[in-house]
């Protein structure tokens, strides 16, 4: 199945829950607000908002925020990861964070989407080719 073509069966309410969360962002810096929302092997969605800081690099972008709380709340088996922005188009994650979430996530599909309806679906895997994980430490 190509997720580009693909509508996960819970993506409108995945979409409702990154959009809801987006509105507790704490882009005080950047004034670029985002959502996400993750969905783990057990159904559960787990959501998170991009948080800055006054040193700047310290902030975390919002699917890391949303990944970390779903790990450690005993998520796994990450089947989509979702990501909302009010940018022009449907922004992917960061390079940061993709790394981080091929570690986590690799074959989650990624849906990033924009308030006019228009959406990206990929994959995890496919936005970090040749990506660095647990077995190239072998
Ligand atoms: N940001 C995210 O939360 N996710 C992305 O995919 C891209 C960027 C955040 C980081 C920073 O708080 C703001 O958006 C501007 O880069």
């Amino acid at each position: 199945m190509n997720p580009d073509d693909t509508t996960h069966p819970r993506e409108q309410e995945l979409l409702a829950a990154a959009w809801q969360v987006r509105e507790s962002a704490l882009c005080t810096y950047s004034h670029f607000a985002v959502g996400a929302a993750i969905l783990d092997g057990e159904g559960r969605v787990w959501t998170g908002a991009n948080v800055e800081n006054a040193s700047y690099t310290l902030g975390l972008c919002a699917e890391r925020v949303a990944l970390f709380y779903a790990l450690t709340h005993g998520a796994r088996d990450i089947r989509s990861v979702v990501v909302v922005t009010g940018a022009a188009a449907p922004s992917s994650p960061c390079g940061a964070c993709r790394q981080i979430l091929f570690e986590f996530a690799a074959n989650a599909t990624l849906v990033a989407a924009i308030a006019d309806g228009s959406v990206l679906r990929t994959t995890i895997r496919a936005l970090l080719p040749h990506g660095f994980d647990a077995s190239s430490l072998t």
